[in-house]
């Protein structure tokens, strides 16, 4: 499974790419407007050029026609963009139009295999179900990215999926053992993937222990 990292933050996206672990990023408007007063595009352009991968940015239509037009205006902003379309009856149009034209598509704020069955059928090249926000209200998220994989490997179809609104590493650990093909996470779940106390305490014991070594030696 591929790591995305959810923010728009330059620094943070800056250090999973020099950690050699984030493969993407996905954007959204909440997320942007976190960095304060930017040029938007010019934020994610500047993540383009950081990123070795796909890099998703939402349009804010509502009709058809809008985010057509958005995400083709998006789309030249650099090469490895994927424009950010709702899973809504609109928006499964305007990703089949963009699909057609080579546009690629993410289609985001998915609850649903219905919806992700649409999205599919239009050519998205990705779909987001967003997890953390069918958890809060009762729901079983990671249940809707297991079936939507579960579909798409069952018809082959080429679509992949994001699991989305990702809130802790056991939210990323069930994505990968449903298989879905990428999980997007916040930075601190990044950071909170690697951490664990008994390799904190292992390397404190190992430093330790050499340290008698030397000092027994006479080299401290
Ligand atoms: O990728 C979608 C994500 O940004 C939404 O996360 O935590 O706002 O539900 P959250």
């Amino acid at each position: 499974m591929k790591i995305f990292l959810d923010t728009a933050n330059i620094e943070h996206i800056s250090h999973g790419v020099r950690l050699g672990v984030v493969a993407g990023v996905t954007t959204n408007p909440s997320l942007v407007s976190r960095e304060g007063n930017v040029d938007y595009r010019k934020l994610v352009q500047e993540i383009c050029s950081i990123v070795p991968g796909p890099v998703s940015t939402e349009v804010l239509g509502q009709d058809v026609q809008t985010m057509v037009t958005e995400a083709r205006e998006i789309a030249k902003w650099a090469d490895n963009i994927v424009v950010k379309i709702p899973a809504t009856l609109e928006g499964v149009e305007a990703t089949s139009v963009l699909a057609k034209e080579n546009i690629k598509v993410n289609l985001t704020l998915c609850f649903a295999l219905n919806q992700a069955l649409l999205g599919a059928a239009a050519g998205a090249t990705f779909i987001s179900p967003f997890v953390g926000r069918l958890d809060d209200i009762g729901e079983d998220g990671m249940k809707v990215v297991s079936d939507i994989v579960e579909y798409l490997d069952y018809y082959q179809l080429p679509t992949q999926v994001i699991a989305a609104s990702i809130r802790h590493p056991q939210h990323c650990l069930a994505a990968a053992r449903v298989g879905a093909h990428i999980a997007t996470v916040p930075y601190e779940v990044l950071l909170q993937l690697i951490r664990h106390p008994l390799t904190d305490i292992g390397i404190e014991r190992f430093r330790n222990d050499w340290k008698r070594v030397m000092a027994r030696e006479g080299l401290l």
